[in-house]
């Protein structure tokens, strides 16, 4: 280990080889974090050749070279996007300015916090994910898993990277207690709550993948737009990257209603017991799983009104969702935007400052894009003649952040008491019988074609090859 060649060992476009601090300080990290990995990432898997594939360089259609490797050799590598040196700021108050190279040193603090809590969900991922392996519906679900962890692995290497050659010693540190923190642990948990959260089925998996990985796209995508120009390159190429986790959650949970549809269209019930006999989930299992990442996703924006979202957007740290994309003044100065508040037993409007609401502006954003995946899951559904609609749950539903998180709020958005919150629940969120029951569905197959029979294949393998190519080699 210690004669490796860092810069040809960590495939990279910043010319590593050529800043000296940087690769010194990489390469004091590299082994801990090898050790993190051996330590918390993928359960037992640490001989299996796994097709990947690895980012190569940022070219848009040869960046991704596919091939089998073993996954503590894999090439985490450091991206960019390619610079624009004219590049300016493009919104708050410091619009039409060049955009930062460097890091103005009084948004030192705020970037290092924005710069942490992102890295700080990547690696977090991987330790919810690592029992998963061991329980996979099929080879094609087990490499899908394996890439997506790999590739968070990469993501915690980019903020990373930032943290050491734009922080100093305090960099470091941070880079350091990364390794540190552990999802779920109660003296050192992550920094977000739903990054403590267990992932501990298949159906949860999914579903992360598709509500709380589209949490990371629309941070990034808001990160992509920073006056600090190496963070928006940066998170510029983790989207790329992030769109293949949104697709294997869309397409797995797709997957897993088309297979219940169909054991309900052979045996002719709806019948959650009956279909359960028959070793699928029942719709409604679906929808609460559903109503519980959903929910707590949603939360991950923060508070509705906050004076550091009104920060970072004036200082440039930190846009909205496709700034460049929109027609406004960029300043946000005067104008309002409404949030929910939860007054006398109802939900009301409430008008805020836009600058103090743009947690809310990117959680509505958000919602907008995930609710369109809902509803070609609906399109499964539709087409097996079936009349079961899914839907996501009002946005004041099971809150633990900002206003709403005082009030209890069925699914459909009307304010509760205590007792039918807890008569009801059982029928909005898992109940620990679900998840019993979806745990005892998970077995583990392995032999390359072979699903699980909650599960139907996918029309399509990775990379064009077929569905049943040995996509996992095991030792
Ligand atoms: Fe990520
Ligand atoms: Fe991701």
């Amino acid at each position: 280990m210690s004669t490796m060649n860092y810069s040809d060992k960590i495939p990279n476009n910043v010319n590593l080889s050529e800043d000296r601090t940087l690769q010194r300080a990489l390469e004091q990290w590299l082994p801990d974090y090898q050790a993190w990995w051996d330590d918390m990432g993928p359960e037992g898997s640490q001989n299996f050749d796994v097709y990947l594939r690895t980012a190569v360089n940022v070219d848009p259609d040869g960046w991704a070279q596919f091939g089998h490797v073993k996954m503590p050799d894999y090439r985490w590598g450091i991206f960019l996007n390619p610079g624009d040196k004219d590049r300016k700021i493009h919104f708050g108050d410091h619009m039409g300015e060049a955009a930062w190279q460097d890091i103005p040193g009084e948004h030192r603090a705020n970037l290092r916090r924005i710069i942490v809590t992102q890295g700080d969900t990547e690696p977090a991922s991987v330790e919810q994910q690592r029992h998963l392996g061991l329980t996979c519906p099929s080879q094609y679900d087990l490499r899908n898993l394996f890439q997506v962890n790999v590739e968070e692995g990469r993501h915690l290497w980019a903020m990373v990277y930032l943290l050491h050659k734009y922080f100093g010693k305090d960099g470091r540190e941070e880079g350091e207690a990364l390794l540190q923190r552990r999802s779920g642990n109660e003296d050192n948990p992550r920094i977000l709550q739903a990054f403590n959260e267990k992932t501990p089925d298949w159906l949860a998996f999914f579903m992360f993948t598709y509500f709380t990985d589209r949490d990371g796209k629309f941070q990034l995508s808001a990160l992509a737009e920073s006056a600090f120009d190496p963070l928006a390159r940066t998170t510029k190429f983790m989207l790329t990257e992030e769109a293949h986790h949104m697709f294997v959650g869309e397409s797995g949970v797709s997957r897993v209603i088309q297979r219940t549809c169909q054991a309900m269209n052979e045996l002719k019930t709806d019948d959650p017991k009956k279909l359960r006999e028959a070793g699928v989930i029942d719709l409604p299992t679906i929808q609460r799983y559903l109503n519980f990442h959903y929910s707590v996703t949603i939360d991950l924006f923060g508070a509705d009104e906050s004076s550091n979202a009104a920060t970072f957007y004036s200082s440039g740290l930190k846009g909205r969702f496709e700034e460049g994309k929109r027609t406004d003044d960029h300043q946000l100065r005067g104008q309002h935007y409404k949030v929910l508040n939860a007054v006398g037993g109802q939900l009301v409007e409430k008008e805020v400052p836009m600058l103090n609401a743009l947690n809310e502006v990117l959680r509505d954003d958000y919602i907008k894009d995930s609710v369109s995946g809902v509803g070609r899951w609906n399109k499964v559904i539709d087409k097996a003649g079936i009349p079961f609609k899914l839907t996501v749950p009002h946005k004041a539903f099971h809150r633990n952040i900002g206003a709403l998180s005082g009030v209890k709020v069925s699914p459909e958005g009307r304010v509760i008491g205590e007792a039918e919150w807890n008569a009801k629940v059982a029928e909005w969120l898992p109940t620990a019988e679900d998840r019993a029951f979806v745990a005892s569905l998970m077995g583990r197959v392995v032999e390359p074609g072979k699903f699980a029979n909650w599960i139907a294949p996918p029309v399509m393998g990775i990379n064009r090859q077929p569905v049943n190519f040995e996509y996992v080699r095991f030792a």
